[in-house]
Parts: structure tokens; C-alpha cells; sequence
């Protein structure tokens, strides 16, 4: 790939998610577009250009612009690894959709055809560019809140009716199961979760789950497809108080304990536990998640080792732990990792 140019990505799956990547490849100055391939066509017009449209991989990898240097992978999840394997064997970096593949076989499968291949690999956890999870895991780590105690994520809503092969833990519990592991700063140790059939398909659409990290931080994350509204929210509880962030509006709120003086009689000061303190919201820059997560991936592929992508490992490890999250709840059984 030549440096002096910024890399060609293609996006593969024009669907709900593969439309905004394509949009993005196409107006962002730090990538150019090499097309899009959907046997489906393109439903949602979002490729300008009708001569970079194709209805298979191995037409994109014949076309005249030739290999591109990168490809977004946004088919359904169960197809992720037929994909990513092809793909990778092609020489072409990818970016994977979350969550990475639908059994940990599959994840395993593609980190080894990317492996094999010598490209880079990476997963699409957007969330973790989200502006209001980014202020809040700085102010986090720079000790805002002092010892943390849990994280705790709820993200319900109604069943967008396109997923059609995984169920509400892989599909959606994903983003908190990655986002708890990341803002809790360790990996997940155990898990003990309850899941719900209420709409009659193969798979669950309601999850529970609480665990516990391997830095004794608590999580608990609430999952569904069942709730007349949509929350996307995710807070992190500590001594000195609580953040939260609402990835919807993008908008991060503080609430401060209070400081109550209890001096000279520490009895008192531990029966009173916490107080109501100020809140505050924070104004913050919000720049498009998406457009970060390939910003990022382009500066990977462009020799960045710093650069803040979710790693295929990563990736993995998630899917891992979703499948424990199903195995305690088929068990009733707490699960450790
Ligand atoms: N990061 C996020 O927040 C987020 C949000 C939604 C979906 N996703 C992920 O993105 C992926 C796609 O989800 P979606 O909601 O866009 O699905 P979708 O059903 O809306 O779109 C998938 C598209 O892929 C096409 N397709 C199927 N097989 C293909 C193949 N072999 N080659 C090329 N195209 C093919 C289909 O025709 C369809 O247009 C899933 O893995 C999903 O988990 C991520």
C-alpha cells in the first residue's frame, strides 16, 4: 500500500451498518472507497458511485481498481468468518463488525486465517468510541471517583426485526460485555445470568447478568429487545461517587457524594454512608463513533502500534464470555471463565 495516499476500503454487507461505513468511506479524508459488495444490491443508496457495487467478494477482488487495502465486514454475524477468511487470504486487513463471529470456533477461526495471512484484524466495538464512554473512562482512570466498586449497563429496547441469527446476548449483550471488561479495567471472571424467550423465535431476547472481574470490581448488565423504549446507559459507581453516561445523546453526568463532616467521630461517619452531592453534566466534543473506530483502523494499517482498536483477541474474548452468559443461564449455574 502506497503511504502516500490514504488506504482503500471496501465494505462488505451494505445492510443497517455496512450503509454508515460506506457512507463514511466515501466523504472522510483519511480513507478512500474501493467499494461495496451486497448480493442484495444496495437498498439504502448508499454507494455514489454504481461501477463500485458488486455482488461478491471475488468481484471486488477482480475489479479494476484491484484488491483493496482494507475491508469493513458488516454481513450478518454468522457469515463473518467465510468473509474475514477469504478476505484475509486475499492480503486484505479487516475490520469486523461486532461481535467478532457467533461461536468462539468461528472467532478462533478468523484470528487464524489473519494470522496465516500477516494482515491486521480488528473488531468494530464502537461503543468504545463513543464520546461519552471516552470522558468517562479518562475521568475513571484519572481517578475521578477514586476505588471502583461496579459497572453497571442498560441497553433495552424494541426488536429491530433485520437479526436473524443470534440472539439478544451475542447481538447486543456483546457491546456491554466488552464495554464492562474495558471501563472496569480487567477481564471477566464469572457470570451469572437469566435469559427470556417472549417473542417466540429460536433464540432469547431478555438477558440478566451480574458477575464479578478479576479485580474484584461487581458489573451487572440488563439486555433486551422487549422494552417499549430505547436506554443505552452505562455507569460506574465508586467512593466518591458516580458517572454516567448516556451513549444515545452522547452525554456524561457526574454525581458527586457529598461531603459530610463527621469529625473526630468516625462511628458516625460509616453509619451515614453516602450523601446526595452536586450533579454535573459536561459539555463535550462529539465527534461520529464510526468515523473514529475507522480513523483508527486506518491509522493501524498504516504502521500505528498505538492505535486504539478492539483486537481480534479482544473480540474473542467477548464471544467467549457471551457463551458462558448462555450457559449459566441454560444451567442455572454461576460460571466462571
Ligand atoms: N456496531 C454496532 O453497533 C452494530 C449495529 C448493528 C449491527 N452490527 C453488526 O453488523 C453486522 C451486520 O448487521 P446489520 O444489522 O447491518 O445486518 P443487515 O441484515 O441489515 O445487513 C446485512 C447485509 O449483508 C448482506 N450480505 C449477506 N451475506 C453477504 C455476503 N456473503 N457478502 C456480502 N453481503 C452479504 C445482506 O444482503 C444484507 O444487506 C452484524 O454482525 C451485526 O452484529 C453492529
Amino acid at each position: 500500500m502506497g503511504r502516500l495516499e490514504p488506504p482503500r476500503g471496501a465494505v462488505i454487507g451494505l445492510g443497517m451498518m455496512g450503509r454508515h461505513h460506506a457512507r463514511i468511506l466515501q466523504s472522510n479524508a483519511a480513507m478512500r472507497f474501493a467499494g461495496a459488495v451486497d448480493p442484495g444490491g444496495d437498498r439504502f443508496g448508499a454507494v455514489r458511485d454504481g461501477a463500485l457495487l458488486y455482488d461478491s467478494v471475488d468481484a471486488l477482488l477482480s475489479g479494476a481498481g484491484g484488491a483493496p487495502d482494507f475491508a469493513v465486514i458488516a454481513v450478518p454475524t454468522e457469515e463473518h468468518v467465510a468473509v474475514a477468511q477469504t478476505l484475509a487470504q486475499a492480503g486484505v486487513h479487516v475490520l469486523i463488525e461486532k461481535p467478532l463471529a457467533a461461536t468462539v470456533e468461528e472467532a478462533r477461526a478468523i484470528i487464524d486465517a489473519v494470522r496465516a495471512a500477516g494482515v491486521r484484524g480488528a473488531v468494530g466495538h464502537v461503543e468504545r468510541c463513543n464520546p461519552a464512554l471516552l470522558a468517562l473512562r479518562e475521568r475513571v482512570q484519572a481517578g475521578q471517583i477514586g476505588e471502583v466498586y461496579m459497572v453497571g449497563t442498560e441497553r433495552v429496547g424494541p426488536f429491530p426485526d433485520r437479526v436473524k441469527d443470534v440472539g439478544v446476548v451475542k447481538d447486543l449483550a456483546t457491546h456491554d460485555l466488552d464495554l464492562v471488561r474495558w471501563l472496569g479495567d480487567a477481564p471477566i471472571e464469572r457470570v451469572a445470568a437469566q435469559t427470556q424467550h417472549r417473542m417466540g423465535r429460536d433464540h432469547e431476547d431478555l438477558v440478566l447478568v451480574t458477575g464479578r472481574l478479576d479485580n474484584g470490581r461487581a458489573f451487572n448488565s440488563m439486555v433486551d429487545w422487549l422494552t417499549p423504549t430505547k436506554v443505552r446507559r452505562t455507569r460506574v459507581l465508586g467512593e466518591g461517587g458516580m458517572l454516567v453516561a448516556d451513549t444515545l445523546s452522547a452525554d456524561l453526568y457526574f454525581y458527586a457524594n457529598a461531603h459530610v463532616p463527621t469529625a473526630g467521630w468516625p462511628d458516625a461517619a460509616a453509619r451515614r454512608g453516602v450523601a446526595e452531592g452536586d450533579m454535573t453534566r459536561y459539555a463535550l466534543e462529539r465527534r461520529e463513533p464510526l468515523a473514529v473506530e475507522l480513523e483508527a483502523f486506518c491509522a493501524l494499517i498504516g504502521g500505528d502500534e498505538d492505535a486504539t482498536v478492539v483486537s481480534l483477541e479482544e473480540g474473542l474474548e467477548t464471544v467467549t464470555v457471551a457463551e458462558a452468559v448462555l450457559e449459566s443461564a441454560r444451567s442455572g449455574e454461576t460460571v466462571a471463565l
